[in-house]
């Protein structure tokens, strides 16, 4: 039974309490109109701005493997894919691109790849330790898929700070529609959970518009994130592939991750929460939209310009022509241009309980 009578009491009381119930919510998504989402968008930016002032945070990303050893249905580096160009750095290339990133200003270097066998543990320890070593100030952050806890330990005790790792969606069965057999929900969540014991900070999150997914989907992801309560969260579109089976699905729609960003902000106030580059590849102006909606980390790239169009996961990636430093100086005239500033700063999540960001 809905407690409301219109969106914009549920969104006052999604503000006020950070959750509400189911049935409010599938109504709150399911019946937006045009002036409610000016009301939901303007209650995120408000709620963001008290805590991050109007603070936009830059992560540089380095993809240093395409390798997968994964098959997921939606993935243009899934290990069927024969057209896919692979490539991997060696730690001295990566270590020249964190340089570089550091130069740029970044004071958060992502590392990502696809599962990729390929790096022993010793190696990503390595990989981690020897940025930090190189950049005491920075904070690394580690995306790199499912791994034993004694492998996440090991990381962490090797610097690692903050850890991506999306559940893609958190029912059961639809998971079953995105991934072949052996990839479990289950699995998903235990290496989540055995992140944030470990004391990494630890972002989740979902593709919006997945083939498949229904609204009771997105409510259980909803339900899941409020409850898991991570520290970041990934929301970008759904885009096709076209040498995977999910070649001729539709596109998540930009509205529907606007809407998921804001009702994300209201839930988790302090999340960090990134503007991604899947959006930006959606709507040319679909970062800076995510932003207004309540986003705040931007995540621009800074593999080797050589490899960038190699880590396709989705058609029509943008930025994949651009240098680091291009991608640097267009989001800062980006984030300027709609009355925010980028934030070089390590950007943490210390939570409510100790007064706000560490900065
Ligand atoms: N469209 C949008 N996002 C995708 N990802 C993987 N494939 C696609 C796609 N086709 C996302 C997944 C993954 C993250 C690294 O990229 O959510 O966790
Ligand atoms: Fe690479 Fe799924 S295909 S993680």
């Amino acid at each position: 039974m809905a407690d409301y009578s219109s969106n914009l009491d549920r969104i006052d009381h999604l503000r006020r309490a950070h959750t509400l119930g189911r049935e409010d919510m599938r109504i709150l998504l399911e019946s937006m109109t045009d002036p409610d989402e000016e009301y939901l968008y303007k209650q995120a930016r408000e709620v963001c701005d008290h805590y991050y002032h109007k603070a936009v945070y830059l992560r540089g990303l380095i993809e240093f493997s395409s390798y997968c050893r994964n098959d997921c249905y939606y993935c243009g580096l899934r290990r069927s894919n024969r057209n896919a160009q692979r490539y991997r750095l060696g730690s001295d290339e990566i270590f020249a691109c964190a340089d570089q990133g550091y130069e740029l200003g970044f004071r958060t270097i992502v590392l990502q790849s696809g599962e990729d066998l390929h790096y022993s543990d010793d190696d990503l320890c390595r990989i981690v330790s020897g940025i930090k070593e190189r950049h005491p100030d920075c904070a690394v952050t580690l995306s790199v898929g499912e791994k034993s806890r004694e492998s996440y330990q090991r990381y962490f005790d090797a610097g690692a700070d903050r850890y991506l790792l999306r559940q893609e969606t958190s029912s059961p069965e639809h998971y079953r529609h995105l991934h072949p057999p052996g990839l479990t929900i289950g699995n998903r969540k235990r290496c989540l959970n055995d992140l944030k014991d470990i004391g990494y900070q630890v972002g989740c999150g979902i593709m919006v518009g997945s083939p498949g997914q229904t609204i009771e989907d997105i409510l259980e992801d909803l339900y899941y994130m409020s409850e898991f309560k991570p520290h970041m969260v990934g929301i970008g579109p759904f885009i096709p592939h076209r040498d995977t089976p999910f070649a001729h699905e539709k596109s998540g729609e930009v509205k529907d991750t606007l809407h998921l960003l804001a009702v994300i902000r209201l839930m988790l106030p302090m999340v960090l929460l990134p503007a991604t580059t899947a959006l930006g590849t959606i709507d040319p102006l679909g970062r800076e939209k995510g932003i207004l909606a309540g986003a705040n980390v931007v995540m621009p790239n800074l593999s080797p310009s050589g490899v960038r169009d190699k880590y396709l996961l989705y058609d029509g990636k943008i930025c994949t022509g651009d240098e680091a430093a291009e991608c640097r100086h267009c989001m800062e005239h980006r984030i300027s241009g709609i009355g925010y500033e980028v934030q070089v700063s390590r950007g943490d999540w210390c939570g409510m309980e100790n007064g706000g960001l560490k900065r």
